[in-house]
Parts: structure tokens; C-alpha cells; sequence
């Protein structure tokens, strides 16, 4: 061990709205059993968290509330500092960026980099709302996605489609807020030179951190590959930290500038409240053993690896990231995660619905962590893992072997005779999975960690199974007391194994074995608890998950959906103009076709037809069927039955689905892409011409 201590950081949330599973999956939970494992060994240890307060996320959520945005980040602070705490997310501090020891540490930490010409100035155009009078940040821009063409795409990032944008890509881009469209306008801001930083960071990343995690080397690589331009560090906006510069009026530090250096205002907040326990901050942040992790979404990837190593290399006094072990996405049955389409299950709603129930979920998130790959949250796998593997597993061992031993022996740990070769291979199991364990918490892969840990219950399981001590005892109690001290030793692995991920659970499980909390260090050893020790009370670790707690989930969700499809057709229909008119044409043309009037006598869906409706028209002319690929506008077609319709008579006859369709009904394409019939103003003979 080449380093003396390890600083943690975790991303730090933006205080606009309350945090959810993606984000405790991502980051806070892989962050917490790290930071758990390396105390469990005695190692020093501090892990920094805090609520990301500037930036226009929140300034929109006042808007949004109609409240003020030092009231918007009052109120989320407080309700995600909550939520941590709640989950156990054991955090040395969780502070916040309006704090005004970070105010002042990261008006400084430009301020030098100012002073020793770090930066570079340009004046740009940039979009501009002439009737506020207001620059407009990417994320208070919107207009159609130049993918795929939906409406209200942010500046940013299209929420359909997921691609990240920038403001110049938009289609009649508007100002989000009042709907106002907008120019440009020139403004100057200062900019971290990233391209003088290219070669540095090509060396330090991709020769000097080739462990880095597949997905956040590639994306350095990409980045790098494609060339660092100058980064802008300030932003024209009211809200966040003003630029301590002459001229700089109006100007805020950029909130991706601030926030990292937060994990330095941070522990520096800490360090000086409690110098005792954590010594001085510089020692955190400057003695190169100290190794610093960062854990993030992939989102953040950039920033971590590029852009604030960059302003540390920039100042020059200090370390950098060891490692980055960010996470890939969670999706929500099968849908992006999403704040503002409140598409998330939220940490305190969670905990209304299942009070006390933290542990599953963090069991769940990590089972399912997002390590490589997108992963998806489905309430059913939810319910699958507590019912399944908790439950019957982990809590099945525990119970057993707690039940038994009140059963057979007062609830007193009994004493060993010798071991036969069945118990010596099921301990080097065991050992060979603590191993595992050790080697995969070693290398930030939590999800098989986990594993690892459920395969020890899994194996105890097993030999409880297999020696069936509640027959033993009929016959053999010194095999039964062997037995079942075996199996209470393993349980006692278990509390250890087990507490970085479910502390909780592991607290629950050492007051049933009133063991004290032993370090990681004793893992293996099979004599945890002595012979004559006693037991506390049996309790159950895990309860199952019934099906109709499911259900309300799942409806809750639905329901979400529903709302955001009608709020984004919303959307469409107020920013819909009419397409293009098409290329000049002449009376001629428009004459040789044939438009006429007829009364739907019937109208039905085509069976096996999602598209088509078969119309039974009165033309005056004797009748004609017409197909029409309108089914989905007219969930009841009934409704046309008894209406004169405008159709095209002289197309020759085309077959579709295996009928003959004669002509062309009219219809026209409304706003949110529904077909709507055409009809006459008043009633006409059936078969006059239209023209
Ligand atoms: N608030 C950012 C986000 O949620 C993360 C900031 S991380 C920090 O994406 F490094 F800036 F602190
Ligand atoms: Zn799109």
C-alpha cells in the first residue's frame, strides 16, 4: 500500500428537486460501500458529499414553484441531506455550495488562476431575449431537436431522444421561459485554455491510467481525440458566484467551475471544525499519499477526468484523481430517468411506501449497478430480488440458524467437536468467496462483490440443508452442536461481509448475535463467537414483498406516463406551424383529379390492420369500398358512419390487406399527427364534384 489515506468524493447533486434511484445507484451507494470497506480495515478514510446549489437547473425549478432560488435550494438541501442520511450514506460531510467558506475558497481559486494569467478572454455571440434583456443559458433555450424533430428539445440535450445538443443545433430555438424567440448578442467571458492542457492530459490519462474503467477511458480518449478547445469558466446569469473581477458585473463563475472545487470548500469545512479527528485539508488535497476517488454518473465524465484536473494542474498545488469509477445509466422500466418529466422514484416517496426497507433497495440497486452498462430498475425484478435472495436466502440462513440453536440449545452458542471433511469444504468456500469479495471491492466492481457476499449465505444455506441439524438432534446432538456453531460463525461472516452494502440489516443481524461490530480484518475467521456466548432475540431480517405493493407502484408509474405523453403533445401543438407549401402547380393538374362527396354508410377496422379502416360509401354512383390508413386517429370508427366525406373517385383500383380499395378519402394531418376526415359545410347531393 503505496498511499496513507484516501479522500472519496461524490458528485454533488443539484439541489432542484429531491434525489432518486439513478442517482443512489450511480453514485451514492457505490461511493458508500467503498468508503465503509476501506474504514471496516482501519484505513483513513474521508468522503465528501454536498448539494450542488448554482447553475440554471435551479433557477428553473423557481421559476417552476414560483418561489425564490435561495428557497429552492433551502428546501432540496434539506430534503437530499435527509434522504442520505436515511439510506445511511455515510458521508464525513454533506455541505452545500451557497455556503459562504465555498463562496469565498472559489472566488479565490479563480481569482489565482486569474492573477497568473490562466485564462484566456473572448467575446462571443451568444443567444440574447431582446425583450428582457437577458443572455439565455443552454438550458433555457429550446426549440426542435435537429434528430428527431421533436418539439421543446432542451439546448442542452433533447429528452426524447437523448442526444446532447448545443443551442446553435436547435430549430426556431426560443427562450424557454416566455416562449420569446431570440437573437445574439456579443459578450465576453473567460475561458480555461483546455487545448494548452491536451498533450498533459493525453499522457496522464491515456499512458498513466490505462485501469481506469473501459467506459470512462473511452470516453476521455474520445474527447481527446477529437481535440480540447478553450472552455468558458463564467456565464452571464444572477444566480451563483460572482466573477471577482473589475468589469465582471452581471457575470457568474460557470457552475461546472464552483461545484468541483466544492469537494475542496468542503473539506476544508470539515477539516477546520474538526481538526482533531481530520487533521488539515491540505493534507487531503495536496500530499501526493493521498489517493483521491471520484465517484459520478457518466454524465460527469468529462468534467472529472478533463476539466478539473485541468484547473487543479492549473494552480499546481494539487493531487488528482487516482481513480474514476463512474457509472453508466439506470433507466426506469425502460424509460430514461428524468427530473423534469417526473419520471424517477423518488428517495422520500420511497420511504413513505416502504418504511425501514433501505437495505432492499440499496441490495437491489447494487445487483442491478449500472457498472457497464445502462441498466434498467423494473419493480418486478425489485420484488424478485427481496422475495427470492433476501428472503430466502440471506434471512432463511439467519433464521434457521438462530431458531435452531434457541431450539436445541437455550439460544447459547454451542461448542465444536471435530470437523468432518463436509464442514473443511464448506469454510474454504467460504474463504474462496471472502477472497473474491475482497479482490472485486478492490477494483470498485460492487454489483459481483455483492455476489460474492449472497453466495456465503447461499453456501450456509446449503449446509444447513444438507446436514439437517432438526434430525441430528434426535440422534447425535454433539454433530447437531457442531452444526449449528458452524452455522452461526458463518452468519457472523455475514454481518461483516455484508455491512458496507446493508448496513442496516447487518446492525439488526449483530444485535441478534449481540456481537460487537468486529473489523474487516476478522472476516474468515470461524471462531467470531465463542462457545457458551448468548444469543439475542431472533427477529426476521427481510420480509417478503406481496404483489399488490407491486401493483400501486406500477400504477403510480403508469399514470406518470400518461401525463407526460399529454404534456408533450402540448408541447408540439403550441410550437406546430404549417409545412412548407408545396412547389407551384396549375388548374390543369388540379383538374384531372376527381374529388367527390359521398355519405360513410359503414366504417370498421380491417382485422389484423393496426393502419386500416374499410369505408362502404354512397357515391350516388351505385356505392364503392374504400380503405383508409386512418385507424389510429379514430379509435371508434363508428363515429364517421352517417358523415358525407370528400374522396378522391378516379385512382385506379389498389389492393391492400387482400381487399380492393377504389379512390382516396381526404383527410387532414391536426398538430399532434392525428387524422381528421374532411366533410361539407352543409349537406349535398353524394357524388357532386368538388372544385
Ligand atoms: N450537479 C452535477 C450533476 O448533478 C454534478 C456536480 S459534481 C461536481 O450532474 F463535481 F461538480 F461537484
Ligand atoms: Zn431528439
Amino acid at each position: 500500500m503505496s498511499y496513507q489515506r484516501t479522500l472519496i468524493t461524490s458528485a454533488l447533486p443539484y439541489a432542484n428537486g429531491p434525489v432518486h434511484i439513478g442517482h443512489l445507484a450511480g453514485v451514492y451507494v457505490p461511493a458508500d460501500i467503498y468508503a465503509r470497506y476501506l474504514r471496516m480495515k482501519g484505513e483513513q478514510v474521508l468522503f465528501v458529499g454536498g448539494s450542488d446549489e448554482h447553475g440554471v437547473p435551479v433557477t428553473i425549478r423557481a421559476r417552476k414553484e414560483g418561489i425564490t432560488t435561495q428557497q429552492v435550494v433551502d428546501r432540496y438541501h434539506t430534503l437530499i441531506d435527509q434522504s442520505f442520511r436515511e439510506f445511511g450514506i455515510s458521508f464525513d460531510i454533506y455541505s452545500r455550495t451557497t455556503s459562504k467558506i465555498h463562496h469565498q475558497f472559489a472566488a479565490d481559486y479563480f481569482r489565482r488562476l486569474y492573477d497568473t494569467g490562466k485564462f484566456i478572454e473572448q467575446t462571443t455571440e451568444q443567444f440574447y431575449d431582446p425583450e428582457t434583456g437577458e443572455f439565455l443559458t443552454d438550458r433555457n433555450i429550446r426549440g426542435e431537436c435537429p434528430h428527431c424533430h421533436s418539439a421543446g428539445a432542451y439546448g442542452d440535450q433533447c429528452e426524447k431522444c437523448g442526444r446532447t445538443l448545443s443551442p446553435d443545433e436547435l430549430i426556431n430555438p426560443y427562450n424557454a421561459v416566455n416562449g420569446n424567440p431570440l437573437t445574439k448578442k456579443a459578450t465576453k467571458h473567460w475561458y480555461l485554455p483546455l487545448d494548452q492542457y491536451q498533450s498533459w492530459l493525453e499522457d496522464w490519462i491515456l499512458n498513466g491510467h490505462k485501469e481506469w474503467r473501459q467506459n470512462v477511458y473511452g470516453q476521455c480518449k474520445s474527447w481527446l481525440d477529437g481535440g480540447l478547445k478553450p472552455r468558458a469558466v463564467t456565464r452571464d446569469l444572477d444566480w451563483g458566484i460572482p466573477v471577482p473581477v473589475e468589469g465582471a458585473e452581471g457575470k457568474v463563475l460557470y457552475v461546472w467551475f464552483d461545484a468541483p472545487i466544492g469537494y475542496i470548500s468542503n473539506t476544508k469545512e470539515l477539516c477546520e471544525r474538526e481538526p482533531d479527528k481530520y487533521g488539515n485539508w491540505e493534507t487531503w488535497w495536496k500530499d501526493p499519499s493521498t489517493r483521491l476517488i471520484h465517484f459520478i454518473g457518466k454524465d460527469n465524465i468529462v468534467f472529472h477526468c478533463i476539466v478539473f484536473p485541468s484547473m487543479l494542474k492549473a494552480d499546481g498545488t494539487y493531487i488528482l484523481p487516482d481513480n474514476v469509477p463512474a457509472n453508466e445509466f439506470l433507466n426506469l422500466e425502460g424509460d430514461k430517468i428524468s427530473t423534469s418529466r417526473n419520471w424517477a422514484v423518488w428517495l422520500n416517496e420511497y420511504l413513505q411506501d416502504f418504511p425501514g426497507k433501505q437495505d432492499v433497495l440499496r441490495y437491489v440497486l447494487t445487483a442491478n449497478a449500472p457498472e457497464t452498462k445502462d441498466n434498467d430498475f423494473t419493480w418486478a425484478d425489485f420484488q424478485a430480488r427481496n422475495n427470492n435472495e433476501l428472503v430466502a436466502i440471506y434471512g432463511n440462513f439467519i433464521n434457521r440458524a438462530l431458531i435452531l440453536t434457541g431450539k436445541y440449545f437455550q439460544n447459547h452458542v454451542p461448542e465444536a467437536g471435530s470437523l468432518t471433511e463436509y464442514d473443511r469444504q464448506t469454510i474454504s468456500d467460504i474463504q474462496r468467496s471472502i477472497e473474491e469479495l475482497q479482490r472485486l471491492l478492490d477494483v470498485f466492481r460492487f454489483r459481483d462483490a455483492q455476489k460474492e457476499a449472497m453466495n456465503i449465505a447461499r453456501i450456509g444455506n446449503k449446509y444447513l440443508a444438507d446436514m439437517e441439524p432438526w434430525k441430528l438432534a434426535k440422534t447425535d446432538m454433539s454433530r447437531t452442536a457442531t452444526v449449528l456453531n458452524l452455522s452461526l460463525q458463518i452468519a457472523a461472516n455475514l454481518e461483516i461481509a455484508f455491512r458496507p452494502f446493508l448496513p442496516f440489516s447487518s446492525a439488526k443481524l449483530r444485535n441478534m448475535l449481540q456481537m460487537d461490530e468486529l473489523g474487516w480484518l476478522s472476516l474468515g475467521n470461524m471462531s467470531l463467537l465463542e462457545a457458551g456466548h448468548e444469543l439475542g432475540k431472533a427477529e426476521l431480517l427481510f420480509e417478503k414483498i406481496e404483489d399488490e405493493v407491486i401493483r400501486g407502484q406500477l400504477d403510480r408509474l403508469a399514470r406518470i406516463r400518461e401525463e407526460n405523453e399529454q404534456q408533450q403533445k402540448a408541447e408540439e401543438a403550441k410550437q406546430w406551424k404549417p409545412s412548407e407549401v408545396k412547389a407551384a402547380t396549375d388548374i390543369d393538374t388540379f383538374d384531372k383529379v376527381d374529388i367527390r362527396v359521398a355519405t360513410v354508410l359503414n366504417c370498421q377496422r380491417v382485422k389484423k390492420s393496426e393502419r386500416l379502416l374499410e369505408f362502404r360509401l354512397d357515391d350516388g354512383m351505385g356505392g364503392r369500398t374504400i380503405l383508409s390508413g386512418i385507424a389510429q386517429s379514430y379509435p371508434d370508427p363508428t363515429v364517421l358512419i352517417g358523415k358525407q366525406v370528400l374522396f378522391i373517385a378516379n385512382f385506379p383500383p389498389r389492393k391492400m390487406m387482400g381487399k380492393e380499395s377504389q379512390g382516396m378519402i381526404l383527410s387532414a394531418v391536426d398538430a399532434d399527427g392525428q387524422l381528421v376526415v374532411t366533410t361539407v359545410s352543409r349537406e349535398v347531393r353524394n357524388g357532386s364534384q368538388v372544385g
